[in-house]
């Protein structure tokens, strides 16, 4: 008896010790890169857009946690690649811009499984963001247009009458930034790039009531190609990028609100760009995969612990990737999907937090 528990102790240990916390899932239908994915209210993920290298695509796929298995949506009216996807107050996916169809947005219903386009944006845009505000409106700024023009200007849909109106245009112009909700209802965006500026230190705040943009606490680096998350508490936390003399870095940075000040929090273990930032369900930040030097893709995978400030190293992905997607589902696993090594991939895999 003794010798079978110490056997099931021992053969316990090694299966934790061999086991990787990622798994392979199912794999999409579609490689795809430099597409988006969100969490619909049903718990599925939605993949849209993005390429394979030949073209750019118009389709969307879902997956099915139930069931581990990929199906294929209605078509998108438009290819996009660099877009925006913004999960609405009603559940409906609104996906802006991207490369390909730069100025036209569109709709997913997920109880009719149907794209619709809506207005089309005053402005082109890709590599800009949206963020969807307490009221529900969703405000698109930033980009870059086809001709390699820097976008200033910002916009708001309203979901209710399906018009684009101007707001107030940012302080710089900005694309491959980083936008995010604060607990307050502003909208905070760091850093990015344009051609006058270089790789820009500056981050400022959207009121949506007054509809003006401030300048507020300068990042400690200049970033593009960077991530942010805002922290169960409020905070803003913004890792990983790029900045032209600097090269790449591991310091990451968290923003507070009540301040406007920008503080060095823990260094990761490995400096990276296009990486993925997902806040857990447990309040710990994920980070994975993205590019440490030209083509160079990275598998490393690293969790930030908000309570001690402090980046520690977990298993690699299987795969290495870059302009990949990672979503948390319902249950608190994560599920990568796609991006680019050597070639663009169709597998996908999950974070399992349970061992
Ligand atoms: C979706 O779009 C692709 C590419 O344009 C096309 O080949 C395919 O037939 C479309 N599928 C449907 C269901 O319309
Ligand atoms: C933010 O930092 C600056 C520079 O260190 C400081 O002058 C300012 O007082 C800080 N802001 C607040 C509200 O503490
Ligand atoms: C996925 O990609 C691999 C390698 O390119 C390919 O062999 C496979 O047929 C693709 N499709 C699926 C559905 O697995």
């Amino acid at each position: 008896m003794r010798t079978l528990v110490n056997f099931i102790i021992f053969y316990i240990i090694i299966e934790h010790t061999l086991a990787s916390k990622w798994s392979y899932a199912a794999n999409m239908i579609h490689g795809r890169n430099a597409h988006t994915a969100v969490v619909l209210n049903n718990g599925r993920v939605l993949v849209i857009g993005g390429t394979n290298m030949a073209v750019t695509f118009n389709n969307a796929e879902l997956y099915d946690p139930s069931t581990g298995t990929w199906s294929m949506t209605g078509n998108m009216t438009n290819p996009r690649i660099f877009h925006t996807t913004s999960v609405l107050n009603d559940g409906k996916i609104f996906v802006t811009g991207g490369g390909d169809s730069p100025k036209t947005a569109e709709l997913y219903d997920p109880l009719i499984d149907q794209w619709t386009p809506t207005d089309n944006m005053k402005y082109r845009r890709w590599m800009h963001t949206a963020t969807v505000l307490n009221d529900g409106k969703v405000l698109v700024c930033g980009g870059i247009i086809d001709e390699g023009e820097y976008l200033i200007t910002a916009e708001l849909y309203d979901p209710l009458t399906n018009n684009w109106a101007v707001t107030g245009s940012m302080n710089f112009p900005r694309n491959f930034f980083t936008a995010s909700l604060l607990h307050d209802g502003k909208v905070l965006v760091t850093g990015g790039y344009n051609f006058q500026d270089g790789y820009i230190d500056s981050t400022e705040l959207y009121d949506p009531s007054t509809g003006k943009w401030t300048i507020t606490g300068k990042l400690i680096n200049t970033r593009t190609y960077h991530s942010a998350v805002v922290l169960h508490d409020g905070k803003v936390l913004v890792l990983a990028g790029v900045s032209g003399d600097q090269g790449l870095f591991v310091n990451t940075e968290l923003y507070d609100p009540s301040t406007g000040n920008w503080t060095l929090t823990g260094n990761m273990n490995v400096p990276g760009m296009f990486r993925t930032a997902s806040v857990l369900l447990d309040g710990k930040i994920l980070v994975t995969g993205g590019e440490e030097f030209e083509a160079q893709c990275i598998p490393s995978v690293e969790i930030y612990n908000p309570s001690t400030g402090l980046w520690t190293v977990t298993d690699d992905l299987n795969n290495e990737r870059m302009f990949h997607t990672a979503s948390v589902l319902n249950d608190g696993r994560v599920l990568v999907s796609g991006g680019i090594d050597l070639y663009t991939l169709n597998t996908t895999e999950i974070y399992n937090l349970s061992f």
